[in-house]
């Protein structure tokens, strides 16, 4: 454990306002009730769920996923697999392109403690995957990406897309498992008419992909997709198997909207460091909250993040807040609601867990880039 985790461990008991700022607080009742919402959900779909574990970068958070009927864990890093690998999570998906030897060594290491698979677009990296898996001596998944709109990764052509299939087939050390396609241009049509029709145009051109390589002969026993904009659309398709949303567990400003029914978990805890009428400045901004899509919300206070100059009032390490009616005073603490969730864990080293206003327990936020994922000696 660092020595930070250590520290942080030592407030566990300690009521919240005592927890130093900016700090990343998690609410477990909360995450709880998502997760059931979400179990109960997909039991209408014939797909199953890959919690997508970039949101909250947590093997303990994944744990509960599993236990709600997850089929295993979605990753966007290699080193987000490694978290949750050496977690003892036998089944992970690094929903991404796996380039470079360090990175490669560390999947085909990961592989020979359990089933690991990643995406592959590219015959050079899918060579270099199978070198590195024959010399650890395990096999790495593969699922073929194809293109279905996003134009972010992914073969471009579905014939390009098969032919890869067949080489990913035939070379050692990897085991070729189906296809890939994330349609991550439909999540943000707000209009669900347009979103469900964007959807299912690409979920039928990732089809076509699966149809050419079973004329093949080749597999096919995973057909992957899918976030939480489409979770119903995609995961509601007979021939795709698993979907990889995962913003439901803590929903935010943003996803609240797009999908409603899933309750704020996390939020970010500020102290107002200056304080003027009816406005505060807290000691929270860029680098502590991520305000990717939508704004921040005040959580138990009735106001609002400032507006000014054309936006939202956020700096690095400065966010501006007007209340309704009460005139705060500086030292007094405030909890916000991340516009979006995966980037502001990201900020983070762990979660202060709190129940009833008392730091419960510390979660660590695991594979963030540092010295353990670079090799570079602190
Ligand atoms: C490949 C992939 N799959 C799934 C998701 C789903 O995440 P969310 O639950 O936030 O929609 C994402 C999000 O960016 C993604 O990049």
């Amino acid at each position: 454990m660092s020595a930070d985790l250590a520290a942080a461990r030592r407030l566990v008991g300690a009521p919240l306002e005592q927890v130093p700022t900016p700090a990343l607080i998690l609410e477990p009742a909360i995450v709880r009730a998502n997760v059931e919402e979400m179990r109960r959900r997909m039991e209408t779909l014939p797909a199953a769920l890959r919690p997508h574990a970039k949101i909250h970068k947590s093997p303990a958070l994944a744990r509960l996923q599993l236990e709600a009927g997850a089929i295993g864990i979605t990753t966007a890093t290699v080193w987000e697999a490694t978290a949750m690998v050496e977690a003892g999570i036998d089944d992970v998906l690094v929903a991404n392109q796996v380039v470079g030897p360090r990175k490669v060594a560390e999947l085909a290491r990961l592989a020979t403690l359990g089933r690991v698979i990643a995406l592959v677009d590219d015959a050079g990296n899918a060579a270099a995957i199978s070198a590195a898996a024959l010399a650890a001596g395990g096999e790495v998944g593969v699922l073929v990406e194809l293109d279905v709109g996003l134009h972010r990764a992914g073969v471009r052509e579905v014939g390009a897309a098969a032919d890869l299939a067949r080489l990913v087939d035939r070379l050692p050390g990897l085991r070729l498992l189906g296809a890939f396609g994330y349609e991550g241009h439909c999540m943000l049509e707000p209009d669900r008419e347009e979103r469900v029709r964007k959807a299912r145009a690409a979920n039928a051109r990732l089809l076509e992909l699966v149809d050419e390589m079973e004329a093949r002969g080749l597999p096919t026993e995973i057909v992957a997709a899918g976030g939480l904009g489409t979770w119903d659309i995609t995961g509601a398709n007979p021939r795709i198997t698993e979907i990889h949303a995962g913003s439901y567990i803590f929903s935010d400003a943003f996803h609240r909207n797009l999908v409603p029914g899933f309750e704020p978990a996390l939020s970010v805890l500020a102290t107002a460091t200056s304080a003027a009428g009816r406005t505060a400045v807290l000691d929270c901004g860029r680098k502590s909250i991520g305000i990717d899509r939508a704004p921040p919300e005040l959580i138990g206070a009735a106001g609002r993040v400032r507006f000014e100059h054309g936006e939202r009032f956020i700096h690095e390490e400065h966010t501006a807040i007007e209340l309704d009616d009460e005139a705060p005073r500086v030292g007094d603490t405030f909890r916000l609601m991340p516009g979006y969730s995966p980037t502001t864990v990201n900020f983070y080293d762990c979660y202060f867990l709190v129940e009833a206003g008392i730091v419960t327990d510390v979660w660590p936020v695991l594979g963030r880039y540092g010295t353990e994922t670079t090799g570079v000696e602190a």
